[in-house]
């Protein structure tokens, strides 16, 4: 079988003010996967993913990503280029004026250029549904508009692999559709969401595991 994306082994990790929160954690994730991962408020899941992504570094145990263990700051570089992370909170994720310029900004940083991003940009707000909203101030947007750019942001740096924290929580029917026919169009798309909604990880996972005492459980 081929090597995991994303293997984590034997994570723990704690804050300086909390106990630990993640024990002993094992977590692998395949080219193709659709995981869901669920579980009580405050249990790890949104510190799973910054551990993944290299904004938490763990007390013990591996991250492996692409096939090389990662522990630096420069490791994470071309981890944050190749996976996007969709934040739980849309406030932490946009940051520019304007819809356009936080949708632009991922792309022009990564040296594409202007024209390709100007067709990149056009591609994910088509896509989403977002036309007419490219000009609006991020800040003024509604959650749930924000909750969309923010996935239009992560869409732009045409990623990989796709870390949704909690996706659809607070839209309403129409955007969670959106989001739900984006998830299941993809043929070979690899994506882990967190999730309180279980019909949503049902209907966009193969897979759903439950993260309690600091581990992953079937
Ligand atoms: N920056 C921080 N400093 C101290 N403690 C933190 C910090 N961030 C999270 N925690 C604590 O770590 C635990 C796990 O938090 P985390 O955000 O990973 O949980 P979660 O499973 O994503 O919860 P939720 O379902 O509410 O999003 C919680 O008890 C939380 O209070
Ligand atoms: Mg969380």
């Amino acid at each position: 079988m081929a090597e995991p994306i994303v293997e984590l082994e034997d994570i723990t990790f704690a804050y300086p003010s909390t106990g630990r929160v993640l024990d002993g954690l094992n977590f692998k994730l395949y080219l193709g996967d659709r995981i869901g991962i669920s579980g009580p408020n405050g249990s790890g899941k949104t510190t799973l993913f910054h551990i993944i992504m290299g904004l938490l570094r763990p007390e013990s145990g591996t991250v492996r990503i692409f096939g090389r263990t990662r522990k630096k700051e420069e490791d994470f570089r071309e981890v944050r280029e190749r996976i996007g992370l969709l934040m739980q909170d849309p406030d932490d994720q946009l940051f520019c004026p304007t819809v356009e310029e936080d949708i632009a900004f991922g792309p022009l940083n990564l040296g594409k250029p202007r024209d390709e991003v100007r067709r990149i940009v056009q591609d994910v707000i088509e896509l989403l549904g977002l036309e007419g909203k490219e000009r609006r101030f991020s800040y003024a947007l509604s959650y749930g508009e924000k909750r969309l750019v923010s996935l239009a942001t992560v869409l732009a740096m045409q990623p990989e692999v796709l870390l949704l924290d909690e996706p659809t929580a607070g839209l309403d029917e129409e955007t969670y559709r959106k989001i739900v026919n984006f998830l299941n169009s993809r043929d070979g798309l690899t994506y882990c969401v967190v999730s309180h909604d279980l019909s949503l990880l049902e209907e966009v996972t193969d897979k759903v595991y439950r993260i309690m005492n600091g581990k992953l459980m079937c």
